[in-house]
């Protein structure tokens, strides 16, 4: 099938590593110009040279970073079609455990960085009459999990912004969408020295997800053919989720 991505250019967040490189390298692969950005300079640099993108760095838990960041890509890549919002996830905790200073970095890091990256983004999608956004959040935006209080907490209003901004845009052929990745076996995961075994228990699939499979998620939802698809939260997840 022919994705249509060989014109467009995308921007992809929180993508040296993991789940965003993936979905990088995959739209790369279709054809799309990409710019990515993370933190860590080196790592964004490697990442850009293996994927044949753009690396921009920034910090989007900083305010004002994640607008810098799509001027940027715009500048770079003359315009941005597809963006994919993602970032690093909030630490893990209780409600007692969670620090004040903790929740307003996750609130300017999952919240704001969204919501500027797509401000960012919008006029150009509108005025093309063709755009694609991607929120990664998380199985906890739908079923909250044991010790993880500010994914639990912010995540499923992301889901919200998704369905009302989608009913704003569509008219102008852009379609938002969360994608909720299920255990997937990133770095992140690995290094963490997750009991994959454990884990694969409680999936009916029986196994960790790969990245690739989140990422073809990504691109079909980015092609021209997924522009009906509005306003959703869709989870690549080996059927973890019981939430129908
Ligand atoms: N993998 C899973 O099983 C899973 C499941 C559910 C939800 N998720 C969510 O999916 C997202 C991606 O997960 P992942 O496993 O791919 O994580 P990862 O391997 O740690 O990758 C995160 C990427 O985001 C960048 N990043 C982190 N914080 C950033 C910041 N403040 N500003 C800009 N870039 C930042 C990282 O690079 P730098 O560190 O250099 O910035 C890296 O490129 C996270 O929000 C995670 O909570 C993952």
């Amino acid at each position: 099938m022919d994705l249509g991505l060989e014109t467009k250019r995308a921007l992809v967040t929180g993508a040296s590593k993991g789940l965003g490189k993936a979905v990088a390298g995959a739209l790369r692969t279709e054809g799309a110009a990409v710019a990515i950005c993370a933190r860590d300079a080196g790592r964004v640099a490697a990442a850009a040279k293996d994927i044949g993108a753009v690396g921009l760095v920034g910090d989007l838990s900083i305010p004002g970073a994640a607008a810098n960041i799509a001027r940027q890509a715009i500048e770079k890549l003359g315009g941005v079609d597809i963006l994919v919002v993602n970032t690093g996830g909030p630490p893990a905790g209780t409600f007692e455990t969670t620090a004040d200073e903790a929740w307003r970095r996750a609130f300017e890091n999952l919240w704001m960085s969204t919501v500027d990256l797509i401000r960012g983004c919008l006029p150009g999608m509108r005025e093309r009459r063709f755009g694609r956004i991607m929120i990664v959040t998380s199985m906890t935006a739908r079923e909250p999990l044991a010790k993880l209080m500010i994914s639990n907490a912010l995540r499923p209003g992301i889901h919200g912004l998704v369905n009302a901004l989608s009913r704003e845009v569509a008219g102008d052929g852009i379609t938002v969408n969360a994608i909720m990745p299920g255990y997937t076996l990133t770095e992140r995961l690995r290094d963490i020295g997750i009991d994959e075994e454990k884990i694969a228990a409680q999936i009916p699939a029986g196994r960790l997800g790969r990245p690739e499979e989140f990422a073809a998620l990504a691109t079909f939802l980015a092609s021209e053919q997924a522009g009906y698809i509005c306003g959703q939260a869709i989870a690549c997840d080996g059927g973890y989720l019981h939430a129908i």
